[in-house]
């Protein structure tokens, strides 16, 4: 893997530069969260497709202000996108990425040959006590996620450095994309995405929960809907193979990849 800046952006790849031939995995990282989320899935994928996951605007090595609106951090990914030049790219988020993965399809149609939506909802209407552990504490805030973001079954202690890693994040930013997740809705636009996409969900997850991926994957034409066992919401690092095979499963049926 290396890691990369480009116009403000970081990123890590799992191969740079780019192989035209391949169509591009772009991962998207929840909110008060960064690249280093998705190192499980970058390794993984990086000898089958392109794998990108990048710092959103705010986060991580990305020096650009954080966003208050999912609408914003789909602009600032839609040009990231564009900058890197990324063959075929297939936006998959998590979350507040799973949002902004949503808000691409809708409104860029025709630009993704496909998408993949894990753990997250048409709508994200936040719990206040997310907002005030914000304020008052954010290393409480990250504490708390040991308890809420993973599944009690998984081994909390065995997990700590990667969550801690990947939610490095200044409060006002975390605190702006709860606010971005807050205010998102396309319910009402979900009928407008035509192309494949895999809505991944998982049994523990208390955040967004199962039966909110049910209802993208019911709301979506080409939606095919994976529930992962005993994982919570940040399954891809709970359980990354069930989560990569479910994807390389879906991968392999809806775009020519090679290792299938
Ligand atoms: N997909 C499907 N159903 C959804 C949904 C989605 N994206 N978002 C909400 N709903 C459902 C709710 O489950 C609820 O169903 P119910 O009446 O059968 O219980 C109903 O729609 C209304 O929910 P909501 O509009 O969210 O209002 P609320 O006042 O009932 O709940 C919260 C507000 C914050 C308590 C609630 O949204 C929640 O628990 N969210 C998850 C926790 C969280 O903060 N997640 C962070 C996401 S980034």
């Amino acid at each position: 893997m290396e890691n990369r800046d480009m116009g403000g952006i970081g990123f890590t790849s799992g191969h740079w530069p780019l192989d035209p031939q391949k169509p591009t995995l772009i991962f998207i990282h929840g909110a008060a969260s960064n690249h280093a989320f998705w190192n499980p899935q970058v390794n993984y994928f990086a000898e089958i497709v392109n794998t990108v996951a990048m710092d959103l605007p705010g986060h991580g090595a990305s020096r650009s202000p954080g966003k208050e609106k999912v609408s914003d951090y789909a602009a600032a990914v839609l040009d990231f996108i564009d900058m890197i030049q990324a063959p075929s790219p297939i936006p998959c988020g998590l979350s507040m990425g799973g949002a902004i993965t949503q808000q691409l399809l809708v409104s860029h149609k025709g630009r993704f040959p496909a998408g993949i939506l894990i753990n997250t909802g048409a709508r994200l209407k936040v719990l206040p006590s997310i907002f005030e552990t914000i304020d008052k504490n954010y290393n409480d805030f990250v504490k708390s996620l040991f308890t809420f973001a993973i599944s009690g079954k998984s081994n909390a202690e065995k997990l700590r450095p990667e969550i801690e890693a990947s939610t490095i994040c200044q409060p006002s930013v975390a605190s702006g994309d709860f606010r971005a997740c807050d205010g998102f809705n396309v319910t009402d636009a979900l009928g407008l995405i035509e192309v494949p996409v895999l809505v991944l969900t998982a049994t523990d997850d208390k955040l967004t929960p199962v039966k909110y991926g049910t209802f993208l994957a019911d709301s979506i034409k080409n939606a095919e809907l994976v529930t992962i066992e005993d994982a919570g919401h940040f399954s891809p690092i709970e359980k990354p193979l069930e989560v990569n095979l479910a994807i390389h499963d879906f991968l392999t049926r809806v775009i020519p990849v090679k290792g299938s």
